[in-house]
């Protein structure tokens, strides 16, 4: 895909409706030959639009104004291409634990929950937070997570977590102001509900931090997976990774994950982790694909504010 076509798909299916700024500025980027010739200087993987528009909030520039965020890049770019070069999207958005929960809720409890690509682990917590299914309530924790769930009932209770882990090549301290101030510069303008979201999850972490460990979702976890304990069901589960993952190293993860003890949970984009006999999804926005051991449950949206189940 052209980095135009890139562009223009993500504000076409993830900010359409979602994001009206990145919507607006994606689509202009997309239009703008002296930007993308720049965006191509860059590896493949570091043109996207959630890096730049994260990077530029980072920096302190402007995204409200096509056009003064475009003079604000053509002026500043080689301190926004070195940015970009060595960070990644590390969002880490505690509303997915919504739609995991029916998943986590219903396995033999308790559980040992190893998140790979954790970023700042802050969904190592599904057994902390509160949740709000419609007028349903499930626990009383901080952050309230909303989510608009069809095609199953809301679980009952929240899971019992005995063992929380993460892995990931460059995790995130949340303790850390230049950790949170990068969380932060990625989440969308408007969504302050998630800026919120973000800190309250983030004392929850600071309060009781999970073991984070830096290293590879596959040549590092099987030896993270042997420190689980014995008497919990292991859950290996990952949300909005491995579209970061090269292919190759997509299939080797996916082989050895089902020769784990435990079960394995995967909240992903169906291109990178494709299904076969999937339904067609609920509307043309983007979503994710819940599957508990390979198996696809529901279409998820991107930052956990949806399910819609048919397995
Ligand atoms: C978009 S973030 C998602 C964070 C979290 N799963 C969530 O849903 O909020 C993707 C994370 O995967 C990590 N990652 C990418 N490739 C990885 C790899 N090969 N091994 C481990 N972690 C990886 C990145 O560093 C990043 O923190």
């Amino acid at each position: 895909m052209s980095t135009a076509d890139t562009y223009q798909a993500f504000a076409d299916r993830e900010a359409r409706d979602v994001s009206p700024t990145y919507h607006r500025l994606s689509r202009a980027v997309a239009r703008d030959p002296e930007l993308l010739a720049l965006l191509d200087t860059l590896p493949e993987a570091k043109r996207q639009p959630n890096l730049l528009f994260g990077v530029v909030r980072l920096r302190g520039g402007p995204v409200a104004d096509p056009a003064a965020f475009r003079d604000h890049v053509l002026a500043h770019w080689p301190d926004i291409a070195a940015q970009m070069r060595v960070r990644a999207t590390q969002t880490n958005e505690a509303g997915r634990c919504a739609v995991l929960l029916p998943v986590l809720a219903a396995l033999p409890q308790p559980l040992a929950l190893l998140e790979v690509g954790a970023s700042a682990g802050l969904c190592l917590y599904p057994d902390r937070f509160g949740y709000r299914y419609g007028d349903r309530r499930v626990g009383d924790g901080e952050p309230v997570l909303d989510c608009a769930l069809a095609g199953t009932a809301p679980p009952d209770r929240r899971p019992e977590v005995v063992w929380r882990a993460g892995l990931d090549v460059h995790p995130l301290d949340v303790t850390d102001p230049a950790d949170l101030a990068w969380l932060d510069a990625l989440i969308w303008p408007e969504h302050t509900h998630r800026r919120d979201r973000l800190r309250a999850a983030a004392a929850v972490a600071a309060a009781d931090p999970p073991l984070l460990v830096r290293g590879d979702l596959v040549d590092d976890l099987p030896a993270l997976a042997a420190r689980a304990p014995a008497g919990a069901t292991l859950v290996v589960f990952h949300s909005s990774v491995l579209y970061q993952v090269p292919a190759a190293r997509r299939a080797a993860f996916t082989a050895l994950v089902r020769t784990l003890p435990g079960h394995w949970l995967a909240n992903e984009d169906p291109a990178v982790l494709p299904h076969a006999a999937m339904p067609a999804p609920p509307d043309g926005g983007f979503h994710n694909v819940l599957a508990l051991d390979g198996r696809p449950l529901a279409w998820t949206r991107g930052h956990g504010q949806a399910a819609t189940w048919f397995g």
